[in-house]
């Protein structure tokens, strides 16, 4: 059945799998959770998604344990941010309870995809709402449809637990200072796109988007958080302007359990002169550890991985967070949900 997938050399990309789920708002309720195999969606042409950007997502992954169990990692914070981001766009916040059974139902009904233990990828899951009703004139639709799709996924940046290099630059933000950089809205992506593809024909995996206002401080790492270490500390950008990253909260919390002292606060961009590890994060990213962060309109390039290899507090972070979601170590602030399969 599988036999055709290679687990070990998954990319971070959409492979088809047997089911999604959907759940459609109405009249004033949310309906009953639909399983379908087709992946496609039938869409009003006028619809709100498609004209004024009424579309939000999130990302959460699965993994089968060393102990066969099948854990989902944090899902109760995505079913948090996934309300607050459709507050951000005036969208209908789904209930968590519901958000939550959609998510494990698709796991389940996907079981087959779920890659096994020690392949290093796990079972991405993809929540998206979009806006179904139709209005040419810019308001927020009266119907809505929630649908959670799975895929499974290896490492997101090439080099995965390896040092990747990444830029600087002040011609581009991704969002405003008091936009919607907060919230898992497909718009603050598409303001990427141009950055990012800029950044790759540099040789570079991502962009470091600095503040958008003053352009001083660090914000966030493309489709990711970004934290450094600095005179030992975990340091990580306090900001409006980036998502809060359900990752680095797990790595905060994990570095604190280490007795690293944790910052969250601004860090200027030259501080970078001063990091002796640093790294981007998030569920896609995992820890992806910087080598060079590279300052496009000064021609500075801070130098971060000297030996080019993961530093130490990185690999303990990393090793820490993939052993809780492994069930190779006590899950101690109940991250995980264990599925009854
Ligand atoms: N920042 C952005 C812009 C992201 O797209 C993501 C990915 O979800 C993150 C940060 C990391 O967030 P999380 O750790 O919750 O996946
Ligand atoms: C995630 O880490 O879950 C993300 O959503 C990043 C992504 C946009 C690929």
């Amino acid at each position: 059945m599988n036999e055709q997938i290679d687990w070990k050399h998954l990319p971070f990309g959409y492979y088809p799998t047997d089911y999604n789920v959907r759940c459609t708002f109405k009249d004033g309720k949310w309906g009953e959770i639909e399983v379908t195999s087709s992946d496609k969606i039938e869409l009003h042409m006028a619809a709100t998604c498609l004209h004024y950007g009424q579309e939000l997502f999130e990302g959460l992954k699965a993994f089968r344990g060393s102990d066969g169990k099948v854990r989902i990692f944090r899902m109760k914070d995505n079913a948090e941010r996934v309300r607050s981001s459709a507050r951000g766009i005036l969208m209908e916040p789904i209930p968590e309870d519901l958000f939550c059974r959609m998510c494990e139902m698709v796991v389940k009904l996907n079981e087959r995809f779920i890659p096994p233990y020690g392949s290093g990828a796990s079972l991405y899951i993809r929540p998206l709402e979009i806006g179904l009703s139709p209005s040419i004139g810019v308001k927020a639709a009266k119907e809505y449809m929630f649908i959670v799709m799975v895929t499974p996924v290896g490492p997101y940046f090439k080099t995965g637990f390896g040092c990747t290099d990444i830029c600087i630059m002040r011609d581009y933000d991704r969002v405003a200072p008091r936009g919607t950089g907060r919230f898992k809205i497909g718009g603050n992506y598409a303001a990427s796109l141009v950055a990012s593809e800029h950044a790759h024909e540099m040789g570079f995996s991502a962009v470091l988007f600095l503040d958008p206002k003053e352009k001083k401080y660090l914000d966030e790492c493309g489709p990711a958080n970004f934290f450094a270490i600095i005179d030992g500390k975990y340091v990580t950008p306090k900001s409006d302007s980036i998502l809060p990253s359900i990752t680095n909260r797990a790595l905060m919390t994990l570095a604190r359990d280490m007795g690293i002292e944790v910052e969250e606060r601004h860090i200027a961009v030259e501080e970078l002169e001063r990091a002796s590890e640093a790294g981007a994060c998030g569920t896609a990213a995992v820890i992806s550890p910087v080598g060079k962060v590279k300052d496009i309109d000064t021609g500075k390039e801070y130098v971060i991985a000297r030996d080019g290899k993961p530093g130490p507090i990185c690999t303990k972070l990393y090793n820490a967070l993939s052993d809780i979601r492994l069930g190779d170590a006590p899950d101690n602030h109940d991250w995980n949900t264990i599925l009854d399969i």
